[in-house]
């Protein structure tokens, strides 16, 4: 799979792709991200990428000529979805993610400062996504969110592809507890389930841990319309 990164600070993507399993699949290939620096789409001597917004008010909007030459570069007139990272997007979820995995080609879009003018929003983003109900300074780490969340899904990086399928969210629920050596630490005991060799059991006491934990933490994820 081949993701394209558009960001003004491609630097902080660099230690990022080099290191755990994104390093790994990175360098077995099963992923390759290019990083473009928007700002080298710039012609003029201060190399601008923002302004005011029209209409008044705080803050700076990307300028969308930068944008527009910078997308182009990487999307080549070829039919690939762009994604936009914006607190006004669709939640990120584990089944977007999966969709996604299964792509050969995607570009990122990683804003900064206020927002991208809009029309190239209009023009070219295929899907705007939030990571979460908060607000951060830019793209860059849900786009790393959504790298990471991808190459764990790509054949060959986690050593066991059953791990990836036991995640968290991968069934629409969350996990369950895990444990390993020593079966004692500091007087606190693993579960004896666990060392029964009773997989049938296991099985049972995982679900069962994992539906306690849902329904602590995150309850909506078991209402029907999920
Ligand atoms: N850009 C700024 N905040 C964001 C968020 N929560 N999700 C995605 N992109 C963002």
């Amino acid at each position: 799979m081949n993701i394209e990164v558009l960001t003004l600070f491609p630097k902080i993507f660099e230690n990022f792709l080099q290191e755990s399993m994104l390093g790994i699949a990175i360098r077995e290939k099963a992923l390759l991200v290019n990083l473009t620096n928007i700002r080298d789409f710039t012609h003029d001597k201060h190399h601008t990428v923002d302004d005011t917004p029209y209409g008044g008010g705080a803050g700076m909007v990307m300028k969308p000529e930068p944008l527009y030459e910078a997308i182009l570069s990487v999307k080549k007139n070829r039919d690939i979805p762009v994604i936009y990272f914006t607190p006004q997007g669709k939640l990120l979820t584990q089944k977007i993610v999966t969709e996604y995995s299964k792509m050969e080609n995607l570009i990122l879009l990683c804003g900064h400062y206020k927002e991208i003018d809009q029309r190239i929003r209009d023009k070219f983003v295929t899907e705007e996504l939030s990571i979460g109900d908060y607000v951060l300074s830019g793209g860059e780490i849900p786009a790393m969110a959504m790298i990471d969340a991808i190459a764990r899904l790509q054949e060959g990086v986690l050593g066991d592809i059953d791990s990836a399928m036991t995640d968290s969210h991968q069934n629409g629920i969350l996990g369950c507890p895990h444990y390993t050596r020593p079966p004692e630490f500091k007087g606190m005991k693993v579960p004896e389930v666990l060392l029964s060799g009773n997989h049938k059991k296991i099985d049972e006491w995982r679900q069962q841990k994992a539906l306690e934990i849902t329904l602590r933490n995150r309850p909506d994820l078991l209402k029907d319309d999920k």
